[in-house]
């Protein structure tokens, strides 16, 4: 049985042979830490982080290379910003299709500096007006944080409209960037946002445990950092340093990380992002239509693939959504998310909380083949399970 995986918003499968070639070549050949010895290789490693983040800068429109910082994840870069930011009696706004990243560190905010949370009731579709951003505005606003694309439904938010509302006003503004960087044009200067999160493994085609931030020069000053250590810089000093990206790197760096998320990222350059969102709107538009045709279905978000990103969320009245992923994976090996994928809010919105839904999400590997086998699966299980 071959297999298909329909999990790319979970994380990219198969790893382009740059990106594994990248890190054992990291591993192999230089091996060391940059910025922690003057011999040949621990220069090659710091030429090689620079050189990763002036392309992570180039490829988010950021002026400036030590805009970019490295972490292990969106999910650490969210919780540096959130924790870093916000003060007591802050008021924060944010949506209501946002990912425990987001409100997970924001509750423990909630009670330990009372801060103010705003959520956004978006519509069922998953959809969110920009101009209820602008109606919820107060003077103590201190921070507006949204996801670009829902993980549950891929439903895309207005995030450069926001940009434009929040424009002039002394608001800082963070976009959660997981579903979306490496698919949708991400231009850290259009946006007008003072926090681009994103993590690695996803769309950027990197491996686990690499992600990070671009940030603004007003929010570096405003921001403090969540862990202070080694930078390699300024050794004498007992303070963290205050400039980017040290003021936030602390520690030996992922370095094989950074080198597999660089080749990532040279590959989209090569390829073209445009071309690699147009399959993967071409998969998701087709997968959309096939799913129109099976009556027993319910889908959700705005079931138009030029409001989305590539995921895809069902259920099916009378099967339970993890027993459907099971028989998926066991009876025509196909890989899927069921359940809440860690966004209860976002299941709140479009009605599918507690049992939450079978989310499809396909990356620049699957194929249209791929798209018609799941279809026609999922028409066999209804009529084995249902009929
Ligand atoms: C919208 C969104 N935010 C945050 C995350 C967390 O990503 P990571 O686990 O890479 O930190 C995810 C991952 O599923 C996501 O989809």
């Amino acid at each position: 049985m071959r297999e298909i995986y329909a999990d790319h918003a979970a994380t990219t499968f198969p790893r382009p042979s740059q990106v594994t070639e990248a890190l054992s070549t990291y591993l192999l050949d230089i091996g060391c830490s940059p910025g922690r010895g003057g011999y040949r290789r621990a220069l090659d490693a710091a030429r090689l982080v620079y050189e990763a983040r002036a392309l992570t800068a180039q490829f988010f429109n950021v002026p400036q290379p030590e805009q970019v910082v490295f972490t292990p994840s969106v999910t650490y870069s969210l919780n540096l910003l959130i924790k870093g930011l916000l003060k007591q009696g802050d008021h924060v706004i944010i949506s209501s299709m946002e990912h425990n990243s987001v409100v997970r560190p924001l509750t423990r905010l909630v009670q330990e500096r009372a801060i103010e949370l705003e959520i956004l009731q978006c519509n069922a579709d998953g959809t969110l007006n920009p101009k209820d951003v602008k109606n919820a505005l107060r003077s103590k606003t201190k921070l507006v944080v949204l996801t670009h694309a829902s993980n549950v439904t891929g439903t895309l938010l207005p995030v450069y409209e926001v940009g434009e509302i929040l424009a002039g006003e002394d608001i800082f503004y963070a976009i959660d960037a997981a579903q979306t960087a490496g698919s949708e044009i991400l231009d850290f200067n259009a946006l007008n946002c003072d926090y681009l999160a994103f993590t690695g493994h996803k769309g950027l085609l990197g491996p686990p445990g690499i992600g990070g931030f671009c940030i603004s020069e007003k929010a570096a000053q405003a921001t403090e950092s969540l862990v202070e250590g080694g930078t390699g810089s300024r050794s004498e000093d007992e303070n963290q340093p205050s400039f980017l990206p040290d003021k936030f790197e602390s520690g030996t760096q992922n370095v094989p990380g950074i080198a597999g998320l660089a080749a990532g990222i040279k590959l989209i350059n090569e390829i073209g992002l445009e071309k690699m969102h147009d399959h993967k709107q071409q998969l998701t538009s087709a997968f959309l239509s096939g799913l129109a045709e099976i009556p027993e279905i319910r889908v959700y978000g705005t079931k138009n693939p030029k409001t989305t990103a590539a995921a895809v969320s069902i259920n099916v009245d009378g099967l339970d959504n993890g027993d459907l992923s099971f028989m998926l994976e066991q009876c025509f090996g196909i890989m899927t998310r069921s359940g809440l994928h860690c966004s209860p809010l976002a299941h709140r919105t479009i009605g599918s909380f507690p049992q939450g839904t079978l989310r499809f999400s396909f990356g620049w590997s699957n194929t249209l083949s791929e798209v018609e086998n799941i279809l026609k699966a999922l028409t066999e299980i209804i009529k084995e399970n249902l009929q």
